[in-house]
């Protein structure tokens, strides 16, 4: 018989919890929302910061299938909540859209990322935040954690989508608003829809964002910048807000994976390139060592490893969502891509396994760092 701290410490081995569905909200036509009800032990295991992300595994046809969300709800709230945007095509986005029900169960990793900054109620700061479409998730999170917590803190947010229908969570946003008067400013761009004020109709150019440099940012006041949706727009707002005078280290991002640039495919194939042929690897995991050889199929670690019998953490394999991180701590790797890791992270050694190309003849990795 299995008690369920027997489970869990089984399932610790694997880092996925099942986690029953507990609430499903259409947001939008295409954007579904799901709460999951996490049970009073894991508590301590799921506690979160505001922009950080959960990674869900369903099998789906058959098929494992795993995907990272970033948690819309605040940890004020005692809430876990993700949001769905249907994509193209997409087996878990059509199958979070059409077929989840309140009561099913999927299985769910302990909150991750990098994208948020302590909270500091004495510390009254002025937040500037873009988010395209579902890019909203954790930005809504931070809003509502940082307004609630910093009794004197503001936000000026820049939020673009399609069309006034297509805007995720525009309710909670407004209702926001009104309950911290004067604190959050909200500025609605439309790809679809014409009105009035030109600034706000199109996408984010170069030219909208100098213009809101000069006009409704004060660049020197500003303390923190958050920016989430595709790479060319996340890229386009950061330098133009650097030409205007903001620090880069005070502008973070997060990635939506909309497919690789062409420099992106050429950095990776040269990574590639260096491949050392059969490099002897050893993975340590959960404190035990795992050994395999590389061979000709794989040229990242991950999937080495998975291929070699290993059972360890990762979700997109495309270098976005970092549930893949480890430390290197013998030998070398070259990442084909990183759109995770931050500068500082990948100096101090650490590298996404979905995206580490071994170059040298041993390499030792560690995830449990
Ligand atoms: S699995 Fe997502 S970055 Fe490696």
């Amino acid at each position: 018989m299995f008690y369920y701290n027997d489970i869990v410490t089984q399932l610790i081995m694997t880092d996925f919890y099942p986690m029953q569905v507990s609430d499903i909200k259409k947001e939008t036509k295409d954007c579904t929302s799901i709460t999951f009800d996490i049970p009073n032990e894991l508590w301590d295991r799921f506690q979160y910061k505001q922009g950080q992300h959960l990674t869900i595994k369903a099998l789906i046809n058959g098929e494992d299938v795993r995907r990272s969300y970033s948690l819309c709800s605040s940890p004020i709230e005692n809430k876990w909540q993700v949001a769905v945007k249907r994509i193209n095509g997409g087996l878990f986005s059509n199958f979070a859209n059409n077929d989840l029900k309140v009561g099913d169960q999927l299985e769910v990793m302990a909150p991750v990322g990098n994208f948020f900054v302590e909270v500091d109620p004495s510390k009254p700061k002025n937040y500037i935040v873009f988010a395209a479409g579902s890019g909203i998730t954790p930005i809504l999170s931070i809003i509502k954690t940082h307004l609630a917590l910093e009794p004197q803190s503001t936000f000026k947010l820049f939020y673009l989508n399609r069309n006034a229908k297509s805007i995720i969570f525009k309710e909670e946003i407004e209702a926001l608003r009104n309950k911290y008067f004067g604190r959050l400013e909200i500025f609605y761009f439309l790809t679809k829809e014409q009105r009035d004020i030109p600034l706000l109709n199109g996408r984010f150019t170069a030219e909208k964002i100098q213009e809101l440099a000069n006009k409704i940012i004060d660049i020197s006041n500003v303390d923190e910048c958050f920016v989430c949706g595709p790479e060319e727009m996340i890229f386009l707002i950061r330098d133009e807000l650097v030409n205007a005078g903001l620090s880069k280290d005070k502008i973070h991002y997060e990635l939506f994976f909309s497919g690789a640039t062409e420099e992106d495919k050429k950095r990776a194939a040269e990574a590639v390139e260096h491949k050392f042929e059969g490099t002897e690897v050893t993975i340590i995991d959960g404190g035990k060592e795992f050994h395999f050889a590389m061979d000709d199929d794989y040229d990242n670690i991950l999937d080495g490893a998975l291929g070699a019998g290993a059972d360890l953490p990762f979700a997109c394999k495309g270098g976005v969502c970092s549930t893949c991180k480890c430390k290197v701590v013998e030998g070398a790797v070259e990442m084909k891509i990183n759109y995770a890791l931050e500068d500082d992270e990948v100096a101090k050694g650490f590298v996404l396994s979905c995206q580490a190309v071994p170059t040298t003849e041993k390499v030792v990795v560690d995830f449990d760092v």
